[in-house]
């Protein structure tokens, strides 16, 4: 039963429950006007107190496209957070107005802190480098609808392991699943974090760490790659220094297999070179469209009105 829960971790729903969104998003999918109306009494806030292009966006169309409605800010100094108020009042007072909060922070867990005053569902788009469970949810929708399976895979994750916080969330979701394993390809001040590695070896799922994309991509069915995030690193010459490590380009994939499918949660920032873009095996921006789908299908499971 998905009605009237939180989405705060990518993990906070069983595998049943995934397949059970994103069997609706597929249904969605074949013929979006039939659910036009499905949440027309309804509204959603998003309070983003972070910037914010796709998650914001897909969500607000996600919520018109459902005949509901949208409210919110994406600027927290024109709210009364400029005041200093807390996050615990925000919510408890646009739980008042709104049936279901859509919360990205820069801190991590304020959405969970949020979840403890909020009578109405909490959905987390991003909380600092920790996780960003509907990209996760954008991300295993996208592989299963290219290889109709979400196990048994081999997932290169590319670039800022260690503040991607889309990263930590796929991998998190995709290793419950059997027989998927992880090529974490990232310069060393920008590994995974411990806790992350530590998770996958107490689990048993195999992973290697490794510095050279272009010595494992052959071996990949997904590359999974990410921009280096400046917003969350302490000095600036590190970032200048790191930015342009990987820098996907045609003579990379011509290194990789036929059916590998190369992923983004967007936006890059020059580590996919443009030429990639017409690869047939590009799929960053159908990704980025199937992202409003399964938030369609994630608002009306939670409001309970599919
Ligand atoms: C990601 C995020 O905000 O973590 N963007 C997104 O939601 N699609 C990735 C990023 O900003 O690099």
């Amino acid at each position: 039963m998905l009605k009237g829960r939180h989405l705060l971790d990518p993990t906070d729903f069983s595998p049943g429950e995934l397949e059970e969104i994103f069997d609706f998003a597929d249904q969605i999918i074949q013929s979006p006007a039939q659910f036009n109306h499905l949440c027309d009494s309804n509204l959603l806030a998003t309070l983003f107190y972070e910037p914010s292009t796709r998650t914001r966006f897909s969500f607000e169309a996600a919520m018109l496209r459902l005949g509901g409605n949208v409210v919110g800010f994406s600027e927290p100094g024109s709210s009364s957070v400029a005041k200093g108020e807390s996050i615990a009042d925000t919510i408890r007072t646009v739980a008042c107005y709104a049936d279901i909060i859509v919360m990205r922070h820069p801190k991590e867990g304020a959405p969970r802190i949020a979840s403890q005053y909020s009578l109405v569902p909490i959905i987390n788009a991003g909380d600092g480098g920790h996780l960003h469970p509907t990209q996760t949810l954008t991300d295993l929708l996208t592989i299963r609808s290219v290889r109709k399976t979400l196990s048994g895979l081999t997932i290169g994750c590319c670039g800022d392991l260690k503040f991607g916080r889309t990263v930590h969330s796929l991998i998190k979701a995709a290793s419950r699943y059997a027989g998927n394993r992880f090529v974490l390809v990232s310069p060393k001040e920008l590994r995974v974090p411990d806790y992350v590695t530590a998770d996958l070896t107490a689990r048993g799922v195999v992973y290697q760490e490794v510095e050279r994309l272009d010595e494992v991509i052959g071996g990949l069915d997904i590359l999974y790659m990410t921009r280096v995030q400046k917003e969350r690193f302490f000095n600036e010459d590190d970032y200048v220094r790191l930015k342009d490590v990987y820098i996907l380009d045609a003579a990379k994939m011509r290194l990789a297999r036929e059916d590998m499918i190369v992923m983004h949660p967007l936006p890059r920032v020059g580590e996919i070179a443009y030429e990639v873009d017409d690869d047939p095996r590009a799929y960053y921006f159908k990704q980025a469209k199937i992202g409003m789908y399964v938030r369609m299908a994630l608002i009306a499971k939670l409001l309970g009105v599919s």
